[in-house]
């Protein structure tokens, strides 16, 4: 009888639907549906080429582990009481970027992993994340960031 199912047929159909769905939802990036909120903006003022970031001024950072974005590149986090690291959030494979998640950056585009510090963890990234010396001055309660060497270096290689 056409236009009318038979029940082998729409089982056999509902099969494939099944499949299908299954195999769409395991395409998605899951840890992307779980992923932290992003940090917070850093409030800051340029010294030359230095950042100087009041902590007073930015309240993620007043923990240890706060984290706060000085721009779309470059993170500041609070390691310790007295230790901050500065970082470029950019994937050394190809460019993306990365995304803090719990205690690692990861890159969503292959899956790189880094460190806390930068290092390379999972690649097919070779190269560590860009790290920036920082100073912090309890008296001030500022950090500041040094990216004049880094820039320079760049700059050469250019
Ligand atoms: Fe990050 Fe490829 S761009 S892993």
């Amino acid at each position: 009888m056409p236009g009318k199912l038979s029940r082998r047929d729409f089982i056999k159909r509902s099969a494939v639907g099944v499949i299908a769905s299954g195999a769409m939802l395991s395409s998605i990036n899951i840890s992307a549906l779980t992923r932290s909120a992003a940090a917070a903006k850093a409030v800051f003022r340029k010294s030359g080429d230095d950042i100087v970031v009041k902590l007073s001024e930015n309240a993620a950072l007043s923990k240890t582990g706060g984290s706060v974005k000085i721009n779309d590149e470059l993170m500041l986090i609070r390691n310790s009481e007295t230790t901050f690291l500065a970082i470029r959030t950019i994937c050394t494979h190809k460019g993306c970027d990365v995304e803090l998640e719990g205690n690692k950056f990861v890159c969503p585009c292959h899956g790189s992993e880094f460190s806390l510090t930068g290092k390379v963890e999972t690649g097919p990234a070779e190269e560590n994340l860009k790290t920036f010396e920082t100073i912090f001055d309890s008296g001030k309660g500022t950090v500041t960031i040094k990216t004049a060497g880094a820039d320079k270096k760049e700059e050469k290689s250019n």
